[in-house]
């Protein structure tokens, strides 16, 4: 449903847009039509040109991303013309082929109709494009527990999972056209990288059954330009190891790997001071690392993207902008201090055009 858009709003983006060469047609004009197409609760008409602008530049706004310096390189669809579930289908599919390049990943998003008056959708139920089942029986959770919600809403649309239901079960996509209705739809499965893991100097670790996708897809955000809100508008890049390896497989609330990765490892769980925790993440995220780059996928480590957020920021310093970024979200979850992130200091500005968390997330 879309609100009034704020005429400073418009304006704002229309002048950053000039300011970096992109406006088609002469300032005051676009700004006018923009501004009372805001008013009326309408969607502000972009060019092609522009919507892609709008995507970069809402990637270099974000103020938890590590990985901005790759920003330019963004590839933007605009699929503002796809309303129904069936052509948002035939889309994200694209959109994975695309990106995923069997390892060879590229930065992709993929933009649908906008939010306007009276209407919900398009809208994508899914946090990601690839994402793993959470099964709750009996009070423990098989898969991702951060999936539960969206897995007991993809049962009741009538999804039938695997026979034999495993920790790393492909979540069909919940999608909603402009008739607002949930539709489900099988994941391309052929369409998918998934790494298993292995490490580098233990061999049981292969045993552990684990594995994990290649390209996050984040489909929970919408894109938010000049006021109008694009709610359907999916983006992913490569993976930063930590995300897997310290993150989603290690969080208590996630797969809770350490206790077992420990007890693999034969170190003292019963203190903290035998430091388990930290050799048990150091070796599942050695596993991770070295998993993707033996697969050829595409990842990055986080010291390396360290020090490319570094250059980043001396990039946009050198064009005369000031770096918005959030201090506990770019320090990665592991050797914070030994990188040199830990040490520079960051403010959040919240600059716009951006990415907000979208109405599905709970
Ligand atoms: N942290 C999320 C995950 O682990 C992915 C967020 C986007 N990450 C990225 N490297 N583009 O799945």
């Amino acid at each position: 449903m879309a609100a009034p858009a704020d005429p400073g709003e418009i304006y704002d983006f229309f002048r950053l847009a000039e300011a970096e060469g992109v406006v088609t047609g002469p300032l005051p004009a676009r700004v006018a039509v923009a501004t009372a197409d805001g008013a009326a609760g309408r969607a502000v008409a972009l060019s092609t040109a522009e919507l892609a602008f709008a995507a970069r530049v809402a990637w270099r706004n974000q103020a938890r991303c590590i990985g901005r310096l790759y920003w330019r390189s963004l590839r933007v669809r605009d699929c503002r013309a796809v309303t129904n579930s069936v052509g948002m289908y035939t889309a994200l599919c694209e959109h994975l082929e695309l990106a995923t390049r069997d390892g060879d990943i590229r930065p992709v998003m993929t933009v649908f109709a906008p939010a306007e008056r009276g209407h919900a959708g398009p809208l994508i139920r899914n946090r990601q494009l690839v994402s793993y089942a959470g099964y709750r029986e009996r009070g423990a959770v098989l898969g991702d527990p951060l999936n539960c919600a969206l897995t007991a809403e993809a049962l009741a649309l009538g999804w039938e999972p695997p026979e034999v239901r495993t920790a790393f079960d492909l979540l069909p996509w919940i999608l909603l056209g402009r008739d607002e209705r949930p539709a489900l739809y099988p994941v391309p499965r052929s369409l998918v990288k998934e790494v298993s893991l292995s490490h580098p100097t233990l061999p049981w670790f292969r045993e552990l059954g684990l594995k994990w996708y290649a390209v996050p897809v984040v489909c929970d955000m919408a894109l938010r330009v000049a006021g109008t809100e694009y709610p359907a508008a999916p983006f992913s890049g490569w993976y930063m190891g930590t995300e897997i390896g310290s993150r989603n497989l290690a969080d208590e609330g996630r797969y809770n790997l350490l206790p077992v990765v420990a007890e693999k490892m034969g170190l003292r769980t019963e203190t903290p001071t035998s430091l388990w925790k930290e050799r048990a993440l150091v070796e599942l995220n050695a596993a991770v690392l070295h998993s993707f780059a033996a697969a050829g996928c595409r990842i990055v480590d986080h010291h390396t993207a360290s020090e490319e957020f570094g250059r980043f920021c001396a990039q946009e310093q050198a064009a005369g902008r000031d770096v918005s970024a959030a201090w506990d979200w770019i320090v990665p979850p592991l050797a914070g201090s030994a990188t040199p992130v830990f040490h520079q200091p960051m403010c959040d500005f919240g600059l716009r055009p951006e990415f907000v968390r979208g109405p599905q997330a709970p």
